[in-house]
């Protein structure tokens, strides 16, 4: 049983199946987009216990395809669900993925993940070498699957079936490396040639992620900012050096918010839906948020600030954590929604606990309260100290929420800063404390003009990141590595025609 894609996505997460941050967004439409613009395309990722596949119904279509590693023997199911028509497949290998966490509990960790994500990477070849012909194209994303590129360079050697596959590597994130002991490298399956600085080592350790930057075709990341940025000793997290010398294969292709799941028109967790011509029931979902996180009724004329996102010191959560007494003392309301750091959990817990009336929030993952955030507050916060791209942003300017975030990466490429006529968000210059409470006295005091503040929020709304701009960017890509078109096959639609 087998089947022909032309273009083959290797990924850890994709949303709904399974979802930590945006990586697993971006997954959930990206391949469903150039799907819909009729080129054929599949998505290749594990089979979590936390997996949401019901609606979707899995099926087993292979059975204990060898893998050969960490053991020769060693083998792994496969199975497939059809998700609007997009073809996915699952690796399934228990003791590995079906886990209630991804990559790490509240410990740490896992011991073992290396030796899973190189059996993902290893089980992903194998199964790519099933298909009816080797696929023109393989994208994989962040450290998870970078070892792809490594697989594939080397295997073009000895294989003549990757011949003639070209490999595309994008990196959601710099900052998870995936590096592990050397003792690791030598059962990878990788070729001691590897072993150079050039490739997979890093200060004498195994680095994933440096072998996709070093082994793709090309290296893409999710914003012009940010390729920019990695490009430095301030942002390359000791990587700028190959990112450097990679620099002409690199190409920084901004993401796009699926208006799909994140339309506050349709948006089934709202209390009420709305739009840039009909925004008044923003009101009725800030009261709902307002219930359902306990916080006082006045509030419902104060400001209510919302933040959603990793409880880490990458979103700027420290600086937020300090700033909440001030913004106590300005009868504002903060909502937070996160997980990560516990110290930040324990901190966050703290305020809550000292400010009752003011500040509220979940340390957790849930989706709806993503949603009822993203509509029930007045200003969005995302004082990042770097980021890739950041989808939350894009969200929040479509739910009428503008946005106060730092001018780093995809934020610097999507929020257009006050004072500037065609504003649609704050800007302050670095992750600093004094600086981020400066940009929002600026968004409070503007909050109080209804009249402003309501045009910067219309203009938000209207402002378009649908993917059609981004699938059009990596079909060029694709192209610049030998894909071509079967003419017949494309429907001609733009993705937002289709979606
Ligand atoms: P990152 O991938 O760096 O975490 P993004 O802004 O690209 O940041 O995407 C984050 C995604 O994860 C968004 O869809 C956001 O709504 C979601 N998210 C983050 N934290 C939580 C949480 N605690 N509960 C629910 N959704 C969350
Ligand atoms: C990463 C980045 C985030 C980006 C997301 C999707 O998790 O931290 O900025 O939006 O990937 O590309």
């Amino acid at each position: 049983m087998g089947s022909k894609f032309d273009i083959c996505f290797v990924a850890s997460e994709m949303y709904p199946f399974s979802k930590t941050g945006g990586l697993a967004d971006v997954i959930g439409v990206l391949p469903l987009t150039l799907h819909r613009m009729g080129l054929k395309v599949c998505v290749i990722t594990p089979l979590y216990g936390r997996l949401a596949t019901s609606e979707y119904s899995p099926h087993l279509v292979y059975e204990d395809i060898n893998v050969g590693y960490p053991w020769p023997e060693i083998s792994t199911d496969v199975f497939k669900a059809t998700f609007h028509g997009l073809p996915v497949y699952f690796i399934d290998r228990g003791e590995y993925f079906d886990r209630r966490y991804y990559y790490c509990t509240h410990k740490g960790d896992y011991f073992d993940n290396c030796e899973r994500f190189i059996f993902f990477c290893r089980a992903a070849m194998s199964l790519m070498k099933k298909l009816d012909s080797p696929p023109k194209v393989v994208h994989s994303h962040d450290w998870h699957a970078a070892l792809i590129n490594s697989f594939i360079y080397y295997g073009k050697r000895h294989d003549p079936y990757w011949k003639d596959t070209s490999t595309i590597f994008t990196i959601h994130n710099l900052a998870f490396q995936g590096r592990f002991s050397v003792r690791l490298f030598w059962d990878s399956g990788l070729p001691y040639e590897a072993w150079t600085p050039e490739g997979v080592e890093y200060y004498d350790s195994f680095n994933l992620l440096k072998g996709g930057i070093a082994h793709a075709d090309l290296v893409t990341t999710v914003s012009p900012s940010y390729a920019q940025e990695i490009l430095t000793s301030e942002f390359g997290c000791g990587l700028e050096g190959i990112l450097q010398k990679r620099s002409h294969d690199l190409k920084g292709i901004l993401n796009g918010a699926d208006y799909t799941v994140w339309n506050p028109e349709k948006d089934k967790y709202l209390a009420a839906g709305y739009s840039w011509d009909s925004p008044q029931a923003k009101a009725a979902c800030k009261k709902d948020l307002i219930d359902k996180l306990f916080l006082p009724p006045r509030l419902a004329d104060r400001p209510v600030l919302g933040f959603i996102g990793r409880l880490r010191t990458q979103k700027g959560i420290d600086l937020l954590l300090e700033i909440i007494p001030q913004l106590v003392k300005k009868d504002v309301g903060v909502v937070v929604l996160g997980e990560g750091g516990a110290e930040y959990e324990a901190q966050l817990l703290d305020l809550m606990e000292r400010f009752p009336g003011n500040i509220s929030g979940l340390v957790g993952y849930t989706e709806e309260m993503a949603h009822v955030i993203q509509a029930g507050s007045d200003i969005f916060l995302m004082p990042s100290r770097y980021e890739p791209c950041g989808l939350t942003q894009m969200y929040s300017l479509r739910y009428g929420t503008p946005p106060v975030a730092t001018a780093v990466g995809g934020l610097k490429d999507t929020i257009k800063p006050y004072p500037d006529a065609d504003a649609t968000g704050f800007i302050f210059d670095r992750p600093d404390s004094a600086l981020f409470l400066q940009a929002l006295d600026q968004a409070l005091a503007l909050f109080e003009n209804k009249e402003k503040w309501r045009e910067m929020q219309l203009r938000g709304m209207r402002a378009d990141f649908s993917w059609t701009t981004s699938a059009e960017a990596y079909l060029k890509a694709y192209k610049s590595l030998g894909y071509a078109e079967d003419k017949k096959k494309i429907s001609g639609k733009t993705p937002s025609d289709v979606i």
